[in-house]
């Protein structure tokens, strides 16, 4: 049975994971969150005083990663490493930015590549990141490239950490945003780009829910039996 997928790439901060999220729940099919997998590799490889640039040893934690994802009692999703809870370190610009530099080796890359494809089983996926679409989902039956402008992306980003309690400041992740787009872009590796075939959608100035809607439409048209 072909499982359905909707894969959803783009840039850090265009509210992919919202609206992966919202879609997932709505339909009632299962999240990947495949960023928060580089974000665990480097994770790992801090906690272990790996260096940044030792890519061997990030294929190895790659392959070997030990992650569990849960919601507790109050629907609250967690992310255990090593049956540790690392969900707030997880989500830190730190582990962010050695995410897209881990995320720049191609080892790394293949080790992870099983892992999100176990993702797809019934009732559907909703596949979140930035090679969904051209690399580990090539055949997903609905693609969105969903952007929005790079200021529009800090300021977004700066709301969320300060939501969290964490600390933020807008010019830096202005910086750090545009940064790691260019990274993200330039590596010779899955770079970020939009697959042919995907319906690319500019959020700048939408809201979460229109966004969610129009997916959920294009999601109607590629999937008649949903
Ligand atoms: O979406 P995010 O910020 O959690 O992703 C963290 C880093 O991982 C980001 O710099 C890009 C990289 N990434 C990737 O290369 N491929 C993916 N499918 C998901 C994330």
């Amino acid at each position: 049975m072909t499982v359905p997928i909707i894969a959803i790439d783009g840039p850090s901060g265009s509210g992919k994971g919202t609206v992966s999220r919202l879609l997932a729940s709505r339909l009632g099919w299962h999240l990947l969150d495949s960023g928060a997998l580089y974000r665990l590799v480097a994770l790992s490889g801090m906690l272990r005083d790996i260096s940044d640039g030792d890519e061997p040893a990030h294929a190895v934690l790659a392959a070997t990663l030990d992650a569990r994802f849960e919601t507790d009692a109050a629907g609250q999703e967690r992310v255990l490493l090593d049956g540790q809870d690392v969900t707030l370190d997880l989500r830190a610009e730190t582990t962010g930015n050695l995410a897209s530099v881990v995320a720049a080796m191609p080892t790394v890359r293949g080790a992870l590549l099983d892992r999100q494809r176990g993702f797809a089983v019934p009732p559907g996926l909703v596949a979140d990141g930035r090679d969904m679409g051209t690399v580990v989902f090539p055949a997903a039956g609905l693609k969105v490239f969903l952007t929005a402008s790079a200021e529009e992306r800090a300021r977004r980003r700066y709301n969320q950490l300060k939501e969290k309690g964490l600390a933020a400041n807008l010019a830096g992740l202005s910086q750090e945003i545009h940064e790691r787009d260019r990274r993200d872009s330039a590596r010779s590796v899955a770079p970020l780009r939009p697959a042919t075939d995907a319906v690319i959608i500019d959020s700048t100035g939408m809201t979460v829910e229109q966004v969610v809607a129009q997916v959920l439409a294009l999601a109607r048209e590629a999937f008649p039996a949903i």
